[in-house]
């Protein structure tokens, strides 16, 4: 059937031709195509990372793939070390550690603006950032892999939920601080929209790049690639958001050795493919199940605080759910998933079915949680881009996020990514896990800061993660319901403590339900496992 289809076309050139109605290079090219015995291909392989990257000029801007240190195209990175090409615009998630990935080129000053959704264990990064000497453009997680998928796809901009009544809307964040702490580049303010669904929407803008580096696991001689287990991440979408897409993987192989139908990446997307002659796949954070045999260590007063919320905390889920848990509290709470209930673990850098931390024979690079972690999957899993596991939180599939925060207000409003000045981690995926119409999000946090100040309030006075968004809120002394008209409801009360001791510890008003149940000593076990 190919043979007859071939004839066919060039049947078709031939008589255009003929009939004068084609110009003679069409004939050329349609030939050439057609009868060459090498392996066309619009993809060109390089031996030598560096080839592959020299024509990036100062001033670019360029996608790199990665979730943390996992799937980052080190190879491509190490190699702009060596081309020494300044003024880049980095959109990438993170931006490595302070000696590995991305970080080596904020140390080297190449890198003159990020677009990232979080800052987070890079020291360096943080400190350029508050000092004035890097420019910083925070964008929630699943609102910057949409805004890539967009430019891939030739949508110029949509509307997000995300990020409403927060300052990535009403604008004014700092990109970029002067030397004295003042802001010397402010984010720009969104446009609202309410005739969606009577929610308000906000227009995000869609972001493409000169150059995408990506790392991928394979290659097929003909350019089509494919990811492995979380390495997959950003990488997908960012490959179809530049003009020049330039992939490193692991290895190249036969057109074939993997079926056409589990290519992830199509080669038209890919114009450079490099084998990279080596891989580090440095962990961030190598998580291991502790042996039987360890020793528990010796509680403190604030391990017992923890325990309480992680048991009252896992109380939250019910059988068949699809859940995102938050790094911390969240997290341990699911070791005490009911053993005769099911619950979906999902991970927003793309995995469905999160398993335990791995033993330590089974611990991968490639395949870490959203905190950067070593974990495993359970059978049943499935693996997804970062705009594929955005769609399904931003969707509304998940059932219930769990996380914690530094604010919450009797309206539900949700502080926990920023302290003006002081500290930037981000906001990562947090911002469009809250937004979701249709997930229950669970804030679990302890009752009171340090000193005693009031986290539960009035009015959040930090800069808001979400409007009105928390449905729930977990402490170690009572468990509340939020409503975003009518405020709070007290629904239990950790035991010997009275709804007057609440008061005397929150800093707002709140109904109590009729009858508060005291959260019953069962849950206040100590823990076997952490
Ligand atoms: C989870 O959400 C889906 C809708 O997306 C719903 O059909 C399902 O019943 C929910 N499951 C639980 C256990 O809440």
């Amino acid at each position: 059937e190919a043979l007859h289809h071939r004839s066919a076309s060039l049947n078709f050139a031939l008589a255009a031709s003929a009939s004068g109605s084609l110009p003679f290079s069409y004939f050329q090219q349609t030939c050439s195509c057609y009868f060459s015995t090498s392996n066309q291909r619009s993809s060109q392989f390089f031996s030598d990372p560096a080839e592959a990257v020299k024509d990036i000029p100062n001033g670019a801007t360029i996608l790199v793939g990665g979730f943390g240190l996992c799937g980052i195209p080190e190879n491509l990175i190490n190699s702009l070390l060596k081309t020494g090409v300044k003024g880049l615009t980095a959109v990438s998630n993170n931006a490595g550690v302070d000696n590995f990935g991305l970080g080596l080129l904020l140390q080297t000053k190449q890198i003159k603006r990020m677009i990232s959704s979080y800052v987070g264990e890079n020291a360096e990064f943080e400190r350029q950032y508050l000092a004035g000497e890097l420019e910083v453009e925070l964008t929630p997680q699943g609102t910057l892999a949409e805004r890539i998928r967009a430019g891939g796809a030739g949508i110029p901009a949509f509307f997000t939920a995300t990020g409403y009544g927060t300052l990535i809307q009403e604008g004014g964040s700092p990109i970029k601080y002067n030397k004295d702490g003042s802001i010397a580049i402010a984010s720009e303010k969104r446009e609202v929209r309410v005739e969606f669904n009577s929610r308000h929407y906000i227009m995000e803008k869609a972001i493409t790049g000169d150059f995408a580096l990506i790392k991928a696991w394979k290659a097929d001689k003909a350019g089509n690639i494919i990811f492995r287990k979380t390495a997959r991440n950003f990488n997908q979408p960012m490959c179809k958001a530049a003009k020049t897409t330039i992939v490193e993987v692991e290895e190249v192989v036969d057109v074939g050795t993997f079926a056409e139908e589990d290519i992830h990446i199509p080669s038209i997307y890919i114009h450079r493919v490099v084998e990279g002659a080596s891989y580090e796949k440095r962990i961030e954070k190598r998580t291991v199940q502790k042996s039987q045999e360890a020793k528990p260590k010796p509680k403190k007063d604030s391990d017992i605080v923890r325990e309480r919320i992680i048991r009252r905390a896992a109380l939250e889920f019910e059988d068949g759910m699809y859940a995102n848990l938050g790094i911390g509290i969240p997290m341990l709470a699911s070791n005490f998933i009911k053993p005769d209930i099911t619950v979906h673990l999902q991970s927003e850098n793309g995995i469905l079915g999160l398993g335990p931390y791995p033993t330590e024979d089974a611990v991968d690079a490639d395949l870490i949680n959203a905190g950067k972690e070593t974990v495993t999957v359970l059978p049943g899993a499935a693996y997804f881009s970062s705009d594929e596991s955005f769609a399904m939180i931003r969707g509304g599939h998940i059932n219930l996020t769990m996380l914690g925060a530094m604010q919450v207000s009797k309206y539900g409003d949700l502080a926990n990514w920023m302290i003006p000045g002081k500290m930037v981690k981000g906001m990562g995926g947090a911002m469009d896990l809250v937004a979701s119409a249709g997930t229950k999000v669970v804030v679990t946090m302890e009752h009171s800061a340090k000193g005693g100040k009031h986290k539960i309030l009035d009015k959040c006075s930090l800069p808001l993660t979400g409007k009105q968004c928390v449905d729930r809120i977990i402490t170690e002394k009572a468990v509340f319901d939020v409503d975003k008209t009518t405020g709070l409801t007290l629904i239990e009360v950790w035991e010997g403590l009275t709804p007057e001791d609440i008061k005397a510890c929150t800093g707002t008003d709140f109904q109590v339900s009729n009858a508060p149940v005291w959260l019953p000593v069962l849950y206040f076990i100590p823990l076997q496992v952490s």
